[in-house]
């Protein structure tokens, strides 16, 4: 059915599955690559057309790369908080991936500690909530990711939640087994996992991320609907997908939302939860995503609810924050105003 965007804004959710690397705006990109004299790496009026998830990639590096100063960085963080309560979103699991901010290699932690500064000034004005999950590069050394993992267990920085991967696992191949000790090494550290699967790789990435990785979520998992036994897996251990409709268009997963498992993958039993992924490069939003979906697979309100309850469940959010959104999500109408009263 047709939904309102303001009466998907009103609908108390979560969003599991979004890179603070694809929240730059494009015009703030042509500022501050102006201010360093720095070229576009294409015309502007096809800065944003991607041809993949390859291109995708490099292009977070020379968005990345202009985000240099600790300001920058305090000011992308408030923004994404902005972001999320003009969305009416209540809380985010946000990726960040290290190696595209080569201006931050070997400062890290510097840059942990300039997002804290955005993060915290946004809470203080009562701005939704934040948790990192810090992702490694598919293409990355088990030296590497050793590194990552060592620092993130030394530091235990209050605002990180989770060990990530991503990247193009097309271009670097089967990476599960060259990750598994870092993972586990995180999951003993008390930090949670999510892992990109199932996007630039097929079946094998999930079963991977599943079983080597020791998932709480797969980002993207939609090629798992290509294999039955894997779609059972997902359903049995109740693993959660957060899945990006458009980002899977935009970057050629599929050619179409009607070639897109999201709906196939639900009904299947699926803890599938809707995202943006990269939502400024990418041109949409979170009420856009859920819209988009509710009306070209003829969902109803009580279908879009219990997906927005999937995001809020599988979501990092500490237990007092899910809780106040499953209340709220309760209250929430498809059909009429679109403010509720939350008890
Ligand atoms: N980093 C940002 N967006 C991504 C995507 N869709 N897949 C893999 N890595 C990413
Ligand atoms: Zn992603």
């Amino acid at each position: 059915m047709s939904i309102s965007l303001d009466v998907l804004r009103a609908l108390p959710k979560a969003e599991i599955h979004v890179h603070l690397e694809g929240t730059f705006e494009p015009a703030v990109l042509e500022r501050w690559a102006r201010q360093a004299g720095v070229a576009l790496p294409r015309p502007r009026e096809r800065l944003l057309d991607f041809t993949g998830l390859a291109d995708f990639l490099e292009f977070l590096d020379w968005a990345c790369g202009l985000a240099s100063t600790a300001d920058r960085a305090a000011e992308l963080a408030r923004s994404f908080c902005e972001r999320l309560a003009r969305d009416g979103t209540g809380y985010a699991d946000l990726i960040i991936n290290p190696t595209h901010w080569s201006a931050w290699h070997g400062r890290l932690r510097a840059l942990f500690d300039a997002l804290e500064a955005g993060f915290r000034e946004a809470e203080q004005d009562g701005l939704p909530g934040v948790g990192l999950c810090v992702s490694l590069l598919r293409t990355q050394t088990p030296d590497e990711a050793a590194e990552l993992v060592d620092n993130l267990i030394a530091w235990r920085h209050p605002r990180v939640v989770a060990l990530s991967v991503d990247g193009n696992e097309a271009t670097a191949g089967r990476t599960g087994p060259r990750f598994a000790d870092a993972f586990r090494r995180a999951a003993g550290a008390g930090l949670r996992r999510t892992v990109h699967a199932g996007e630039s790789s097929g079946p094998d990435g999930v079963w991977d991320a599943v079983d080597l990785l020791g998932a709480d979520r797969v980002d993207h998992g939609v090629r798992a609907i290509e294999d039955a036994a894997l779609v059972d897996t997902l359903v049995r251990r109740g693993i959660a997908l957060g899945i990006c409709p458009s980002s899977n268009l935009a970057l050629k997963v599929y050619p179409s939302l009607a070639a897109h498992p999201i709906d196939a993958l639900r009904r299947a039993g699926v803890r599938v939860s809707i995202n943006t992924d990269d939502p400024s490069l990418l041109g949409t939003s979170l009420p856009r995503e859920y819209g988009l979906c509710a009306e070209h697979f003829d969902w109803d309100g009580e279908v879009v609810r219990s997906l927005a309850r999937n995001s809020i469940e599988a979501s990092f959010a500490n237990p007092e924050a899910k809780d106040g959104m499953l209340r709220a999500l309760v209250a929430w109408r498809a059909g009429s105003s679109p403010r509720p009263s939350v008890a």
